[in-house]
């Protein structure tokens, strides 16, 4: 048996270590908070301690006797916990410190695209005072203009004019705000388009797609109120999305294996583990909005669950640089809905008891994974983020959706969720969008 070791806390991390038992593996897990899930896949293998404390993870790591340890968030990824675990002989699903940059900072992936002409590039300045700003805003139009702190921030720290930004004062005072917390950042070109997520396998060179997964950022229906760490995502049978085709997908892959090479070339280590493309098709072609060193929460219960190929192989391509093109997903749509607690992102409801029905969830088919939530004396408390990821398979969206709906309503506690997410009607709404565009 291959002992795996998943470091982090997360419905990410709980899917992962789900991919892994059920391809054979001898799980352990490290983890900053204990995840329910993931305490119970791996039969109690784990320690709880900080997911940055490399000392510890190597410590647990060996004693374990753990053949290799797949990082599910960005946090460890960016302070190098793939360099110190290889340093010591442990194999590792992540990239190390230097290609992670490809996340944590948004200025290093912006000169890397500019530098290599990779072409799904957009306008971009970094600054790091308020010197040249007024002067780039006037050049590029208020409209126009994204602001990103450079670092990580969350999937928070994003402002967009007419989202969160509604004049130059505006832009200038979220850039001020951002300078006095000691941060570079970016202005750039904002898309007009339908986003997409297509996440892959890296190792050194190839990159292997899965299906295609479109988020929901914002916190209520209809995308509205503030942007969130993603409160629901959706795939469909073909693992295309109605409005992006096969072209499309072909079109962001091949952009993307051009950005590993370009990675390795820049700073001499190759990319390996998963990368998340962040896309958005536009009139003028497929756009890169972000990369993610990771898989995505909630996108990665999208894709994992459909996997068909054993998952310890694929893990273990990526270690030895040889993966091939015969990973296999199966031909059904998912809906995942988040349950989050009432007040999130602003003022979240903390310590309210969750309560889950687990044996109905299971005669309707739907699947759950334990996000930011505790369990204490058998019972599920909230915590300040998102609590419980549900998840509906089928052999289309609309029975996916439904699967997902009556799975949340399994669910009992001060919660709330997205009913739109996964249903005819906002797919609806986005195959518009995307024509109106296409149209101008
Ligand atoms: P990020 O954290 O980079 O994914 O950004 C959060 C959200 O902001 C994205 O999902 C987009 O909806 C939006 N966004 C980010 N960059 C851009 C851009 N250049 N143009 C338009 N929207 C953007
Ligand atoms: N769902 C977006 C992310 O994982 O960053």
């Amino acid at each position: 048996m291959v002992n795996c070791l998943i470091v982090g806390h997360g419905a990410r991390e709980h899917v992962i270590g789900e991919s892994l038992v059920q391809s054979g593996a001898n799980l352990f897990a490290f983890m900053s908070f204990k995840n329910a899930g993931l305490e119970d896949l791996s039969k109690g293998k784990i320690k709880i301690h900080s997911e940055t404390d490399f000392k510890e993870i190597i410590e647990f790591a060996k004693d374990k006797k753990i053949d290799f340890a797949v990082i599910g968030p960005e946090a460890p990824l960016c302070v190098g916990i793939v360099d110190a675990l290889e340093k010591s002989n442990i194999p590792c699903i992540g990239p190390k410190i230097e290609a992670a940059q490809l996340e944590g900072s948004k200025i290093f992936t912006r000169n890397l695209l500019r530098k290599y002409k990779i072409p799904s590039n957009i306008e971009s300045e970094s600054f790091n005072s308020m010197d040249g700003l007024k002067s780039y805003i006037k050049d590029l139009g208020k409209e126009n203009i994204v602001v990103k702190p450079d670092g990580l921030t969350g999937g928070k720290g994003v402002k967009v004019y007419g989202d969160h930004l509604f004049s130059i004062q505006d832009i200038l005072d979220y850039c001020q705000e951002i300078i006095d917390q000691k941060s570079p950042f970016i202005l750039e070109e904002k898309c007009n388009g339908e986003e997409f997520t297509l996440q892959t396998f890296v190792d050194g060179t190839n990159v292997i797609r899965t299906p295609l997964v479109q988020d929901h950022k914002r916190a209520y229906e209809n995308d509205e109120g503030p942007n969130t760490g993603g409160m629901g995502s959706y795939s469909m049978e073909d693992h295309l999305m109605p409005f992006i085709d096969k072209n499309d997908v072909e079109m962001a892959l091949e952009d993307m294996t051009k950005v590993v090479a370009a990675v390795k070339a820049e700073t001499g280590v190759e990319y390996k583990g998963f990368l998340y493309g962040q896309y958005m098709k536009t009139s003028k072609g497929i756009k890169l909005i972000e990369f993610n060193a990771r898989f995505g929460d909630p996108e990665a219960m999208n894709v994992l669950p459909l996997l068909k190929s054993n998952f310890v192989d694929i893990c273990q391509g990526i270690i030895d640089g040889k993966l091939t093109n015969n990973v296999e997903f199966e031909k059904k749509a998912t809906v995942c809905k988040y349950l989050a607690p009432e007040g999130y992102p602003v003022s979240p409801k903390k310590d309210e008891l969750v309560k889950i029905d687990v044996n109905k969830m299971e005669k309707i088919g739907a699947k759950y994974y334990y996000a930011s939530v505790y369990r204490d004396n058998d019972k599920i408390y909230t915590t300040t983020s998102r609590a419980i990821g549900v998840l509906g398979i089928a052999e289309n969206l609309e029975k996916a959706e439904k699967i997902a709906e009556q799975g949340v309503s399994c669910v009992e506690g001060k919660l709330f969720h997205r009913k739109d997410v996964g249903t005819q009607q906002l797919l609806q709404k986005r195959i518009e969008h995307m024509n109106s565009i296409l149209k101008k």
